[in-house]
């Protein structure tokens, strides 16, 4: 697959190395071609691409906002065509205190979808701190990655991408649920740093067969 990453900080970092490491080509789409993230990143994987936004989002079939959700309207202007992509959304809407959600009635991944108009938007990646990323792995357990979306062929090939990297995935529906997932990436910061659980935590969904 080829994917184009807007952002190389933790978020795209994380994921643009995994991805490479599985064996899809990965362009970063980035505003400064000289900053650290992207200079510590080209170190360490010469094979991955660097470019400008609109380079990276031709580039990719698959596109990642791996940006601040306030960046999102500037970063689809600059994105040139992304009629046709399937974008991922990992951001959320936090307030600078981390403790609640700034946009009401509405999530990140709805508001790209109506400034990207034609591009199939995918909310994943967003309930799990980046780090953890590198390993999904829990005792006998693998973390659960809850993606959502309106484009059931966009969600199997995100699907496909979050299983490549060692994630169970969980279908939560269409685009509009994507406020329940950004609420819930809110419980996973509030254990992880207020109730200090620290950031090898994941969530998980129990299933059984039917008893009743
Ligand atoms: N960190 C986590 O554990 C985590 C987990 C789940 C979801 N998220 C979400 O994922 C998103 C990215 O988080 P992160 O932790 O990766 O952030 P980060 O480390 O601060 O990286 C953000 C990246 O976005 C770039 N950027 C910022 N504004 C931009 C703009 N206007 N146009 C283009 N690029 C821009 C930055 O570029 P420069 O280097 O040029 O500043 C940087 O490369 C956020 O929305 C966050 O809420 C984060």
């Amino acid at each position: 697959m080829k994917i184009g990453i807007i952002g190389a900080g933790d978020v795209g970092g994380t994921l643009g190395k995994i991805w490479r490491q599985r064996n899809h080509e990965v362009m970063f789409g980035v505003r400064n071609l000289q900053s650290q993230n992207v200079q510590t990143l080209a170190q360490m994987d010469k094979s991955l691409r660097f470019g400008d936004i609109n380079e990276a989002v031709a580039f990719g079939d698959v596109i990642l906002f791996a940006i601040p959700w306030t960046s999102v309207e500037e970063t689809v202007h600059r994105s040139g065509n992304l009629s046709g992509k399937i974008v991922i959304d990992p951001t959320n809407p936090l307030t600078p205190d981390l403790k609640q959600l700034a946009l009401k009635d509405t999530s990140v991944a709805e508001r790209i979808a109506d400034l990207a108009k034609g591009a199939k938007v995918v909310k994943a990646f967003n309930t799990i701190g980046a780090k953890t990323l590198n390993n999904l792995i829990f005792g006998s357990e693998r973390a659960d990655l809850f993606i959502c979306g309106d484009d059931t062929l966009s969600k199997r090939v995100v699907g496909e991408l979050a299983t490549d990297i060692g994630f169970d995935v969980v279908d939560v529906g269409s685009l509009a649920n994507a406020r329940m997932l950004e609420n819930l990436a809110l419980l996973w910061i509030e254990l992880a740093l207020r109730q200090q659980l620290g950031p090898n935590i994941a969530f998980k969904l129990l299933r059984r067969k039917a008893e009743f």
